[in-house]
């Protein structure tokens, strides 16, 4: 019988693909497999016949992947298995900036059990007005599984596209829409867009990547999505940005202290992968990929 233990909540309908010869357990230290979601396993020790970790998501940064390598754990995630609840609320986010959702919303509830309630929304109306995402320009910093989904949603809403990927010049590979522009320099994305969001995975290369020089290339009042990770964003030159008025929305999936007590800083507590859908599609990817590993071996992706 292998043992599987699992930090976090992972999806019963994932676990339920676990056949007889699997067992769940709840200590680390016995287990053959271990799937999680956003715990950090930085501080972990690992038993000895741990074979393999799946990470139900995309990034690893919080699995220690040198230590995993030296001790021979294979470490695996499930890329494109949450992207369309990922996608979904980025074009939701670009929304809630364009009409001023946040901001309308806390003043329509202040407007409970008042009186002359039709004035006062007559006047919401106007304060609050907003703009469409329809015909601007949206940036995508990252085309991979997520990156690709949100940028043929966004002109399927109208909307032009500028994509970016270091790793990825030729546009078809992902299955990115003919019509969208492929840029080979940020320097050639940054000026162009109304709206930038970023998916790329946080590594060395990508930390603090959006930082004064970015911002000072961007439009004024550009509105700026990051459902990666906060360690891309370099939190003193947002700040500033945010102050000045250079990023007219942060639009954030981390709840990043710094930042958060602006205003124009629409945040939400990690919730782009938090869909029934997602998580089903995420633990299901992950068990699979673990009893292919500790049964035949196979590496489907890692
Ligand atoms: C991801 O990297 O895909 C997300 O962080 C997943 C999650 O929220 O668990």
């Amino acid at each position: 019988m292998y043992k599987i233990a699992t930090l976090n909540k992972i999806s019963p309908v994932g676990l339920s693909r676990l056949t007889d010869e699997y067992t769940v357990i709840d200590n680390t230290d016995e287990a053959n497999g271990i799937l999680v979601r956003s715990q950090a396993m930085h501080d972990m020790e690992f038993g000895e016949d741990l074979l393999a970790i799946a990470r139900a998501g995309a990034g690893v940064n919080n699995i220690p992947l040198d230590r995993c390598a030296q001790e021979g754990i294979v470490v695996f995630n499930t890329p494109g298995a949450n992207a369309n609840a990922v996608k979904e609320l980025v074009l939701a986010g670009m929304v809630l900036a364009a009409r001023n959702i946040p901001d309308a919303l806390a003043w329509a509830k202040t407007l409970a059990g008042s009186e002359g309630v039709g004035k006062a929304v007559e006047k919401g109306k106007g304060q609050f007005a907003g703009t469409e995402i329809k015909g601007k320009t949206l940036g995508v910093i990252g085309l991979g599984a997520i990156g690709v989904l949100v940028a043929n949603a966004a002109e399927d809403l109208g909307m032009d596209v500028i994509g970016y990927d270091p790793y990825l010049t030729v546009k078809a590979a992902h299955g990115l829409s003919n019509t969208a522009t492929i840029v080979d320099d940020l320097k050639d994305l940054y000026p162009k867009c109304d709206y930038i969001t970023i998916h790329v995975p946080a590594v060395a290369d990508t930390k603090g990547m959006i930082n004064k020089q970015a911002f000072d290339q961007m439009k004024d009042g550009v509105v700026f999505l990051n459902y990666s990770r906060d360690t891309l964003i370099n939190d003193d030159d947002l700040e500033k940005a945010l102050a000045d008025g250079k990023v007219k929305n942060y639009v954030t999936d981390f709840t990043d202290d710094r930042v958060i007590t602006f205003d124009n800083v629409i945040v939400l507590p990690h919730l782009g992968a938090s869909s029934a859908e997602a998580e089903e599609n995420c633990a299901s990817m992950a068990v699979d990929q673990i009893m292919d590993y500790i049964e035949n071996g196979n590496i489907t992706n890692s």
